[in-house]
């Protein structure tokens, strides 16, 4: 019998979770990270909308606040294309997106369920938009790893940094994200490893891969077919990691019924595409379609041999009473102020009457009562293993 020699990383995040948790608490790490990013938001969108010389740049930042009735009335549409839409998506939700999936990630965390290894976490975020999530998993993680220096028995929870891949098809906002990672001195994401999720099909990419190793084998290195097969075959490690995920977020992007049944087969790729494991974990709105959004997405799951995550609650409140909610509202404040000193905003007031808070210095910050999460684990299964059906005569 094989004995353990050390914890499992399930048993050590129960044990050093909540020690690193109450540390954010103390240190308001929480806090810190929100208000950078809000500063970086705002500077950034100052940039964008200024004229090269310095100074606010009148048409742009019409443009931009005319953006504004887009990403609040129409996110899911394909409206990333339209001038400063990237922008003013960052401008609003960008903060806001960040905080909930610390939530997420901190939910996790207290159920053990965070994925951690030692080696690189693969970490793919779908319809990544302005990195919200991406952001978010990459502080989570420098936090966790200064915190496990300095903690004795949590060394282990000092772990190789996340690599963030995504994938997305708007080129303002996967220029917005590669400007805004480098502003910040953010270790990425700087671009996509795909644009579109359509087609999104793991197997065939490392089929690919394979045929092109044979090739290779065949023409630089002389070997004849059967060997060159035979070769592939055992240097497994070459090809078979490719798109193979510790951790797929979908992050507001399966938002409407008809997107998961119509991308059915790219979201089955997803939970296929697991680490032994790995997660899935999907946060959206609450009410209106999504009970069946997730009613769909559980049928892919359960197909995939993919299992809900226990204990994970199914919504999480939001706070707009709190200090980080005060970023998020000087954030607001200060675009506002700065556009308003050089074009009255009239006209882009009334286009959001139910808005208020975007706008108005005095009234606070207010949005969703709360958000929704489900996360599903892959099966604990060594890459390649097919599942067959047990056949009951
Ligand atoms: C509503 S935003 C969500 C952004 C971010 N995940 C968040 O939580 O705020 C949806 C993003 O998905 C991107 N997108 C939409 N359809 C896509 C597709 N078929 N393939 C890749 N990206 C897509 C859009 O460009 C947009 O940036």
């Amino acid at each position: 019998m094989i004995r353990r020699t050390q914890l499992s990383w399930r048993r050590l995040l129960t044990k050093c979770g909540p020690l690193f948790l109450a540390r954010n608490s103390q240190l308001n790490i929480r806090i810190h990270r929100v208000k950078s990013l809000a500063v970086a938001v705002r500077d950034y969108v100052l940039r964008s909308i200024s004229q090269e010389t310095g100074g606010l740049n009148v048409e742009a930042a019409k443009q931009f606040v005319d953006r504004l009735p887009d990403v609040l009335k129409r996110c899911d549409e394909n409206i990333y294309g339209l001038p400063f839409a990237a922008e003013a998506y960052a401008f609003v939700h960008l903060v806001d997106r960040y905080r909930r999936f610390w939530d997420v990630l901190e939910a996790l965390l207290r159920v053990g369920a965070l994925p951690v290894r030692e080696t690189a976490l693969d970490v793919l975020d779908v319809g990544t938009g302005p990195a919200p999530a991406l952001y978010a998993v990459n502080d989570f993680f420098e936090e966790m790893r200064t915190f496990a220096t300095g903690t004795a028995d949590c060394q282990r929870l000092h772990t190789v940094p996340p690599r963030l891949r995504s994938i997305e098809d708007s080129k303002a906002m996967i220029h917005l994200v590669h400007n805004l990672s480098e502003f910040t001195g953010r270790p990425g994401p700087f671009r996509p490893d795909r644009t579109k999720f359509e087609g999104f099909d793991p197997p065939a990419a490392r089929v690919a891969k394979r045929e092109r190793l044979i090739e290779e084998l065949i023409d630089v290195w002389d070997y004849s077919e059967p060997e060159a097969r035979f070769q592939v075959q055992i240097d497994q490690a070459d090809w078979q990691g490719i798109d193979r995920y510790h951790f797929c977020i979908f992050s507001n992007f399966l938002t409407r019924v008809d997107d998961v049944l119509q991308r059915e087969s790219e979201l089955t790729h997803v939970f296929r595409a697991l680490k032994p494991g790995g997660l899935v974990v999907v946060v959206g709105g609450s009410g209106s379609d999504y009970p069946r959004i997730y009613e769909s997405i559980e049928g892919i799951a359960k197909k995939s041999n993919a299992r809900r995550l226990g204990g994970v609650p199914n919504t999480i409140r939001c706070d707009y009473h709190n200090v980080e909610a005060e970023q998020i509202k000087q954030l607001y404040c200060s675009i506002f102020n700065a556009v308003e000193q050089l074009t009255p905003l009239d006209d882009v007031k009334k286009t959001l009457p139910r808005n208020r808070d975007l706008w108005d210095p005095s009234t606070p910050l207010r949005g969703p009562r709360e958000f929704s999460i489900r996360a599903y684990r892959g099966p604990n299964r060594p890459p390649g293993t097919r599942f067959t059906r047990q056949v009951t005569c």
